[in-house]
C-alpha cells in the first residue's frame, strides 16, 4: 500500500491481530491528554470505528504497528490518528494521512483538540487549515480542520 523508502516502515489495511497493539497506542497517547479525564471513556468510539471504519495501520518489521489511522471513506473525515511516541517525527502521521487522502479522493477533515498544540503544529505543517470555528465536545473544545 505504501513503503517508507529509508525508514523501513510500511502503511497496509487493519487486520484482527492489529486491535491490541493500537489499543495499546490509543491509551498511551491518551494518557498523555491530562485535558481528557479517563482514557477509557473514548473506547466505544474506537471500538465503533474498528468495526465500521476503513482503518489503515504502520508497521514496522521488529517494532510491529507504529501508528493507526480510522477514516470514513465516504465523507473524508477522520475519526482518530495516533502514532507511537518513540515513532514520531518520522513522517508516519504524513504517510497515514497520505494514503487516506488517496483513498478518499476528497480533502479529509478532522476535529482536534484546542490544546493539543503538538498536533495542531503538525497539522500545520502539513498544509491543513482551520474549517470552522473552535467548539465544546465532550472532550473539550476542538477544532475542524481540513487537508489540502
Ligand atoms: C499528531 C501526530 C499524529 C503526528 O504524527 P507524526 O508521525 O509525528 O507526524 P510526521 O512525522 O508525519 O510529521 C508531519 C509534519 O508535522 C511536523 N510535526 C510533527 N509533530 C510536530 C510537533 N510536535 N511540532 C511541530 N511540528 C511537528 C513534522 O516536522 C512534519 O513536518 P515536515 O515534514 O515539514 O518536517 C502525532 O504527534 C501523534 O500521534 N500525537 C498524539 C496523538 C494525537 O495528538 N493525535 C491527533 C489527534 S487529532
Amino acid at each position: 500500500m505504501y513503503r517508507h523508502a529509508g525508514a523501513g516502515w510500511s502503511i497496509r489495511p487493519f487486520v484482527r491481530n492489529d486491535r491490541v497493539p493500537c489499543l495499546r497506542i490509543f491509551r498511551d497517547c491518551l494518557r498523555a491528554f491530562p485535558w481528557r479525564g479517563e482514557w477509557q471513556a473514548f473506547l466505544p468510539a474506537l471500538q465503533n470505528a474498528f468495526a465500521s471504519a476503513r482503518v489503515l495501520v504502520a508497521v514496522e518489521p521488529s517494532a510491529g504497528v507504529i501508528g493507526f489511522l480510522t477514516l470514513n471513506v465516504s465523507t473524508g473525515y477522520v475519526d482518530h490518528l495516533f502514532v507511537q511516541e518513540d515513532w514520531r517525527l518520522c513522517g508516519v502521521g504524513r504517510g497515514l494521512l497520505d494514503v487516506a487522502r488517496t483513498e478518499a479522493k476528497q480533502p479529509l477533515t478532522l476535529d482536534v483538540d484546542t490544546q493539543n498544540m503538538p498536533a495542531r503544529h503538525a497539522y500545520e505543517k502539513l498544509g491543513w487549515h482551520v474549517m470552522a470555528d473552535a467548539k465544546p465536545s465532550r472532550s473539550g473544545t476542538q477544532v475542524r480542520l481540513i487537508s489540502p
